[in-house]
């Protein structure tokens, strides 16, 4: 039975994809702050006739989630497979220059990632084998509005997470980066402005599922928003920031 370690496996996304991942026969290691959630969650696990471990951890807390990860592969075996999910984001307006935020923000989604690739990496360069992979965003691919430290910090990780994935290629290691477009979880909850081509979570834990299966360098859902976003992609400044900077949503 492959095992799986998911970051934020509290609530939404991450929630969903253990659930999915059990379903589909890998044993999964559940690690977030709120304990009650993920014991519920195991329990929920185990008794559709899944394996699943969880310990608390704060990922910010390099210690903490090297533990988190002992923790679990003492229960279920060596990690195969590592998703580095727990994130936050929201709207921030520049002018009100919020650096507390910004750096919380960017701690989390950033630094989390990172010491959660430190939790699990030296074992599996130990074994030549294994899988890395980071729930992004589609945030990442340009500066979003009212979204520096968002859109910054999911730029870091797909690009931290690339260089990983050549470097690893040779020592037999996959590396995934997962690009959600909009998907119903309690962080969007908060959202106050429209959501194009907005999904479920538990949709979103099968094009993530499926990807992963497959190995797959990068998970770009739904598709509408992957045609979308790679023509933003590319528009050329002045009319980006002439689009864009209408957009409200705070
Ligand atoms: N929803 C979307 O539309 C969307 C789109 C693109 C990307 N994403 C990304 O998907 C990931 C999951 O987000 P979500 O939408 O599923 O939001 P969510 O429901 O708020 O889930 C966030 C998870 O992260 C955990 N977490 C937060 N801070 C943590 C910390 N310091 N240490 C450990 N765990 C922590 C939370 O659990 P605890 O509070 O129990 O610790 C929770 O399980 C994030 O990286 C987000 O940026 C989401």
């Amino acid at each position: 039975m492959s095992v799986a370690l998911i970051t934020g496996a509290s609530t939404g996304i991450g929630n969903a994809l253990a659930k999915e991942l059990a379903r589909r026969g890998w044993a999964v290691g559940l690690v977030a702050r709120r304990g009650e959630l993920l014991s519920t969650l195991a329990a929920e696990i185990e008794a559709a006739g899944g394996k699943a471990a969880w310990a608390v951890a704060d990922v910010t807390d390099a210690g903490a989630i090297r533990d988190a990860a002992q923790h679990i592969a003492a229960r279920l075996g060596p990690i195969d497979l590592m998703v580095a999910n727990a994130g936050t984001g929201l709207p921030t307006r520049t002018t009100a220059v919020p650096i507390d935020a910004w750096i919380q923000i960017l701690r989390l989604n950033v630094d989390g990632a990172i010491y959660s690739v430190g939790a699990v990496l030296p074992e599996m360069v130990a074994r030549k084998s294994g899988h890395l992979a980071v729930v992004s965003s589609v945030a990442g691919y340009r500066g979003l509005p009212m979204s520096a430290a968002y859109s910054a910090s999911k730029a870091a990780v797909t690009t931290f997470f690339e260089s990983l994935r050549v470097d690893l290629r040779r020592h037999g290691i996959a590396v995934t980066a997962i690009h959600p477009g909009f998907i119903t979880t309690p962080l969007t909850a908060k959202n106050k402005f429209p959501m194009p081509f907005l999904i479920s979570a538990e949709r979103a834990a099968v094009l993530i599922a499926d990807g992963l299966e497959r190995r797959r360098s990068d998970i770009t859902f739904p598709w509408q928003m992957r045609i979308v976003m790679r023509w933003v992609r590319y528009l050329p400044n002045a009319l980006y920031d002439a689009i864009l900077s209408r957009t409200r949503v705070l």
